[in-house]
């Protein structure tokens, strides 16, 4: 058996009919799968008929998958694949771009156009450059190196080059993203080395004060010698967004890096702007947002962008002979942590020139109104408490206590989370708030119909 076996036709006709298949079923399929293991079975020494694969995916693949691509997938903060930007993923697999360096291609420009649409769709100055990731915790990671490379620099030390055995920083932070912390874990930091700022109540923002007075102590004493600070915008729980205005004024006083963790909650300023909750973006030194949350690309696409490329660069920089680069730009691949890059830009370049800033801001605002709703439904339920308003696209509740036995309101959170899932209707996962377990609904699809809605909320009601 080798490569050459199948034509290119049976390709197509193979991937025409599960694309169809996979997509019209979609609506009907539970939501999650029941059957998570692949039957054990050893390599093979031979491949096999094509048609033998394409029977086996058919029987044993496709119909054990999530419909996370669906309309009531509302763990995590999960987008869909836009129409667009799945027929422009095709064409990235078969273009197979390695878009590392320039000089052989248009790629390259295309992902620089692709970063710089992004500044303009969301009202961030030009000086913003950047690199299309593969998620925001690698876009969080970016962030952490660069921050590095910046403290490096305030004390004469080259980290990329050095390492930062020497570096004196301190890291704050209030409600980082888990995938943050991992980042401050794997870029030498350690995942324990933040210090936590205070809360203000009810929520998962910055007390601004309560980190201005441990910037005032650690002036006071000039220790350590360098200053990181990660703000949020929006957390993944409460959808809360640090105070950019006062946090970057702060930095700015106290020649501290701001790092921004916008990941989906920069969509916010489609529909606010540049003055509603992410206000003072645009003084981050970086920012962090996905593309696979709410551009409803397909997996995997996230952004990092900075105002400091040339730390980037620093950070990254990838110098051998045989890696001859385009004169004029910076190669992608002295921008990001791998060397070969998918051209998973395109997508994102797709979608944003066939749907206008206007079509991306109508998705996610039908997608708030959707998560309003479902908190207006819980909010009026005997069955549940709605735990929190919902602001944006995520829900936060939990089953009533002391109700009748039997019922879902007898269960603690995580068993009627459990429970509502095994119905196959719908797909929350879990969160906790003050403390509490909650079940936590994220509504990101571009897919996602009133009449999901219906479903979702009969499902909740039984
Ligand atoms: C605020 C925030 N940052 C980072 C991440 C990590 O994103 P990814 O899974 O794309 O790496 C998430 C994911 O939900 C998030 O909500």
């Amino acid at each position: 058996m080798t490569f050459t076996q199948q034509t290119n036709q049976q390709l197509f006709d193979a991937f025409k009919r599960q694309f169809d298949e996979f997509h019209n079923g979609l609506p009907s399929r539970n939501v999650a799968s029941k059957t998570l293991e692949i039957a054990t079975e050893p390599l093979p020494e031979n491949g096999s008929e094509f048609s033998e694969l394409v029977n086996y995916i058919d029987s044993a693949i496709q119909p054990n998958l999530s419909a996370s691509n669906g309309g009531r997938y509302w763990g995590f903060v999960t987008g869909g694949a836009n129409p667009v930007a799945t027929y422009a993923d095709w064409l990235v697999t078969t273009y197979n771009q390695n878009v590392a360096k320039g000089g052989d291609s248009i790629a390259s420009s295309i992902e620089r156009q692709a970063l710089s649409w992004l500044c303009q769709l969301f009202e961030l100055p030009d000086s913003f450059k950047g690199i299309v990731t593969t998620g925001a915790t690698s876009a969080n990671l970016l962030g952490a190196f660069t921050a590095r490379q910046f403290t490096g620099m305030q004390q004469g030390i080259n980290v990329a080059l050095e390492g930062m055995s020497q570096l004196d920083v301190a890291i704050f932070s209030a409600t980082p993203h888990a995938s943050m912390v991992k980042s401050l874990g794997m870029a030498g930091f350690g995942q324990n080395s933040w210090h936590k700022v205070d809360c203000l109540a009810e929520s998962e923002a910055m007390d601004v004060n309560s980190l201005e007075q441990q910037l005032v102590i650690m002036k006071a004493e000039n220790s350590p010698k360098s200053i990181i600070v990660i703000a949020s915008a929006a957390t993944v729980t409460g959808t809360d967004y640090d105070d950019l205005i006062a946090i970057s004024n702060l930095c700015k006083r106290y020649n501290a890096w701001l790092h921004v963790d916008a990941a989906f909650g920069i969509f916010e300023r489609l529909m606010h702007g540049a003055e509603g909750k992410t206000k003072g973006l645009e003084f981050a030194d970086s920012i962090t947002l996905d593309c696979h949350k709410w551009l409803n690309v397909p997996y995997d696409c996230g952004v990092f962008l900075t105002q400091h490329q040339g730390l980037l660069q620093a950070s990254c920089e990838v110098d051998a002979p045989y890696m001859m680069s385009d004169a004029n730009e910076v190669a992608f691949m002295s921008l990001g942590i791998e060397n070969s890059r998918r051209f998973r830009a395109f997508p994102v370049w797709a979608t944003l020139k066939a749907y206008g800033k206007e079509g991306i801001k109508a998705q996610v605002s039908r997608n708030v109104a959707q998560a309003k709703q479902l908190a207006q439904w819980l909010e009026a339920s005997d069955l549940y408490e709605l735990v929190k308003p919902c602001e944006l696209n995520v829900v936060l509740f939990k089953p009533k206590a002391n109700l009748a036995e039997e019922s879902l309101t007898a269960m603690s959170a995580n068993e009627c989370m459990l429970k509502l899932n095994q119905t196959g209707e719908i797909f929350f996962t879990p969160g906790v708030w003050n403390g509490e377990p909650i079940i936590r609904a994220a509504i990101s699809n571009w897919v996602t119909t009133e009449e999901d809605m219906q479903t979702a909320i009969r499902a909740l009601g039984h």
